[in-house]
């Protein structure tokens, strides 16, 4: 006599409020932890918060508080976490538009930091967002054990370093104007954008000394969402508009990027993002009703116009 097993759905008004939640917590504490603007190096905190703060969906932050809450941590802890990865991500977008890379001037729906300042400023911001966000990571506060914060400083590096972001930023670059085949740009991917998502999958298990079986399943979840993730960015890119996502579209093609659209068409790399996110939901399984919103937040990533 089998039971059947009935999937857990968790109600999209729930995680909305949720997402909300985590955005304005990561908010307050980006907002505590940023330099202020003061000396004669004023420009760059300015630059920092600007590039930083109000904007953003704030999906790698909550994906550090709801795996957190999946290992009881204490919500403080989490948030300077969530405050570190976002200050890595926000650096990542701030190199990503320079003239050098994307050349974009519209990011979070305002002006890039290069256009909004000029581009040493923005290469200066990016320099020292990504240095706080390690030494955020490093400072006691972030957890009582050492070996945690450890941890975690040698996970962020592993994921946005030469193997992680900026390897697949290096492969990005190489790539414009090349053909690049399904599994080639699956890797690209998997390093520019997936590696900083599966970080931010891990770290509550990391925070929470959890059982390496338990990290290794989010570190999984992680991956999938974030390859999932990166189709939907492009597919955003191919038929988004730029009032909804807050920067240019169509940019991808007019570029040449390596993107799954350009190796699958729209209608297979829509199939192939809905694939890898039921995918990413399945590794969360045996979590039961408390990973509900990991689980929907799949779901989410696929389905967002922004
Ligand atoms: C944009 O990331 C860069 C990619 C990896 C595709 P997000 O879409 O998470 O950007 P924000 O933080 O919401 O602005
Ligand atoms: C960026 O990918 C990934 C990063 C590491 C920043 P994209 O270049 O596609 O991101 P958008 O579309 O500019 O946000
Ligand atoms: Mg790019
Ligand atoms: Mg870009
Ligand atoms: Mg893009």
């Amino acid at each position: 006599m089998g039971a059947t097993v009935e999937p857990i759905v968790a109600d999209p008004a729930e995680l909305s409020a949720a997402l909300t939640r985590a955005a304005s917590v990561v908010e307050s504490a980006l907002d505590a932890l940023l330099p202020p603007e003061e000396g004669a190096e004023a420009r760059l905190a300015t630059s920092m918060r600007y590039a930083t703060l109000g904007g953003g969906k704030r999906m790698r932050a909550f994906l550090v508080m709801e795996g957190a809450a999946l290992f009881s941590v204490s919500e403080t802890c989490a948030a300077r976490v969530a405050a570190s990865i976002e200050m890595l991500h926000a650096y990542s977008l701030v190199h990503d538009d320079l003239p050098a890379m994307d050349n974009d001037d519209l990011r979070r729906g305002k002006p890039t930091t290069h256009r909004a300042f000029d581009e040493a400023t923005a290469i200066l911001a990016g320099d020292a967002l990504q240095a706080r966000a390690f030494e955020v990571l490093a400072e006691p506060d972030t957890h009582s054990d050492p070996q945690a914060r450890c941890e975690l400083v040698a996970a962020l590096g592993a994921a946005a370093g030469a193997r992680g972001m900026a390897g697949g930023q290096m492969i990005d670059m190489l790539a414009e104007g090349q053909t690049l085949d399904g599994p080639a740009v699956t890797r690209l991917q998997a390093l520019k954008t997936g590696r900083l998502i599966q970080f931010s999958a891990e770290a509550g298990a990391i925070l929470g000394r959890a059982a390496p079986m338990q990290r290794h399943l989010l570190a999984a979840y992680g991956r999938d969402l974030g390859a999932a993730f990166q189709i939907a960015d492009d597919l955003l890119d191919a038929e988004g508009s730029a009032e909804e996502t807050g920067k240019r579209t169509g940019k991808d093609q007019e570029a040449g990027k390596a993107t799954m659209v350009a190796v699958l068409g729209i209608a297979r790399a829509r199939q192939q993002a809905d694939m890898l996110a039921q995918q990413a939901a399945a590794h969360l399984d045996g979590f039961g009703e408390r990973a509900a919103l990991l689980r929907a937040l799949a779901s989410f990533v696929v389905a967002r116009r922004n």
